[in-house]
């Protein structure tokens, strides 16, 4: 297993590609905080899932294999806490996966900035300020760590009707770079992973509505929405040791769908 002995923090990991990550990286053996907003059902069933997976109880002694923490990562303070309090049930965090995002579907003149004030703070500031209280700790205990951000194909490709979630998106981006320089010097990596269309809660609209749904897959060169899992399988690979030396980058998992220019 190669997330042995490690211990996984994975923000919004109550549903969707969080959950799957979750998952996977206790299926390589790492220990899981699982974090949730506010679906604490969600989150127990991520709990019970990583519980299943783990073969550590079989063993006499039996550490603690997942846990799950309410924090909302547009408040500094509670991705302070967060962090914090999975360093005291766990005794310490060796990977971060910055998963928890929102999006709005909305005219960019309609947006107030209550709607752009939500997005942009668990998005962007939420991300920021987890990992710098990450970085904190593994600076603190002279440990490397990495650092993953789900971020989406629209870090680089516009979508319309979605500034707000392109902007919190671009700044991520710019965000991972930046850190990686930074960080490197105390061996932490910075990564991002970019989804297209998954089949998640996030994309209930597009799931729901057949016309709209056949043209994105169109669009997609692979021809299906991705699952959660095929994002999962790349996080754990940028959390494992055989991707000690990948940082400052984005790893597009969508089919395709970033490249796919099409003349009519
Ligand atoms: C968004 C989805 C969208 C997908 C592909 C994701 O980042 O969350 O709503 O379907 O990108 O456009």
């Amino acid at each position: 297993m190669k997330l042995e002995n490690k211990v996984a923090l994975v923000t919004g990991s109550s549903q969707g590609i969080g959950q799957a990550i979750a998952i996977r990286l206790a299926y390589e053996g790492a220990s899981v905080v699982i974090n949730y907003r506010s679906h604490p059902e969600g989150a127990e069933e991520t709990l019970k899932k990583v519980q299943e997976l783990s073969g550590k109880c079989y063993l006499a002694q039996c550490p603690k294999v997942g846990a799950t923490i309410q924090a909302d990562l547009s408040s500094v303070s509670e991705a302070q806490e967060l962090v914090r309090e999975s360093i005291e049930q766990f005794g310490k965090l060796d990977i971060l996966v910055n998963n928890a995002g929102i999006e709005k579907n909305e005219d960019f003149l309609d947006v107030s900035e209550a709607d752009y004030d939500k997005v942009l703070d668990v998005n962007l500031k939420g991300v920021f300020f987890t990992i710098q209280a990450f970085v904190k700790h593994l600076k603190e205990t002279n440990r490397p760590g990495k650092v993953i951000n789900i971020s989406s194909v629209h870090e680089e490709l516009p979508f319309p009707h979605f500034t707000s979630y392109c902007a919190s998106k671009g700044g991520l981006r710019m965000m991972m770079r930046n850190l990686a320089i930074k960080l490197a010097p105390l061996g932490i990596t910075v990564n991002n992973v970019a989804p297209g269309a998954i089949a998640t809660p996030i994309n209930k609209d597009l799931l729901n509505d057949q016309e709209k749904l056949s043209a994105v897959l169109k669009n997609i060169p692979l021809g299906r929405l991705g699952k959660p899992e095929d994002v999962a399988g790349l996080v754990a690979f940028l959390a494992s040791p055989d991707a000690d030396y990948v940082t400052g980058s984005t790893y597009y998992v969508d089919g395709g769908l970033l490249w796919n220019y099409q003349e009519q």
